[in-house]
């Protein structure tokens, strides 16, 4: 996805509702809220979202909401995930072990914190002070970041870093990684957020 996709609440939302819109034939003509209708499962819940993971290409984000927060549903490509490593001597809880379950679920305490290793399924609200970072998805030396910089997301607010698995950079203001919300596949297209197996 393309760097100028990103900043705001309300470009967040035009996001998500493309990558909605663009689901399979059946879905093209549903309105963007129907796409996220709660399941049956989750009305009673109370508070799980299930999401079409179809639409999302290789390198692009959908941003869900769930309990008042922006929840993201990043696809990583093969290069990203392989650059994931590499980086650990410069984070500041590379294993994510800070913060248990609350930040990141056992299922996700892994090199790429996620379940399926192309998806990175975070809320996306800094542990620093909880503003929303911008994705910085294009590699390479730009403003308030490394010139060797991998992809990840920049907190507009004070300048903390994130990679591709939402785990911060050292010596930033974000004491913690981005939060692992619960989630579970319901297939190799739906994703539910809000439960997981092993709650
Ligand atoms: S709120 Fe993100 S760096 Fe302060």
């Amino acid at each position: 996805m393309s760097e100028q996709k990103i900043d705001g609440g309300k470009r967040t939302w035009l996001i998500a509702s493309s990558c909605a819109g663009a689901v399979g034939a059946g879905f093209v003509a549903v309105p963007f809220v129907k796409s996220f209708l709660p399941s049956e499962r989750a009305r009673a819940a109370g508070a799980s979202v299930e999401v079409d993971i179809s639409g999302i290409k290789p390198g692009e984000k959908l941003t869900v909401e769930w309990r008042g927060k922006p929840v993201w549903v990043v696809r990583r490509t093969p290069e990203q995930l392989a650059e994931l490593p590499k980086l650990d001597p410069q984070l500041a809880d590379p294993k994510s072990k800070r913060g248990g379950d609350e930040v990141t679920p056992e299922y996700a305490r892994n090199e790429n914190r996620s379940v399926k290793p192309e998806y990175l399924v975070v809320v996306g609200i800094c542990s620093h002070l909880g503003c929303s970072p911008s994705d910085k998805f294009v590699p390479g030396a730009q403003p308030s970041l490394p010139d060797d910089w991998k992809g990840g997301f920049l907190c507009p607010c004070h300048g903390s870093t994130f990679d591709l698995a939402g785990r911060v950079f050292k010596d930033k203001p974000a004491p913690d990684n981005l939060e692992v919300p619960p989630h579970m596949y319901l297939s190799d297209s739906r994703l539910l957020i809000g439960e997981s197996k092993q709650a």
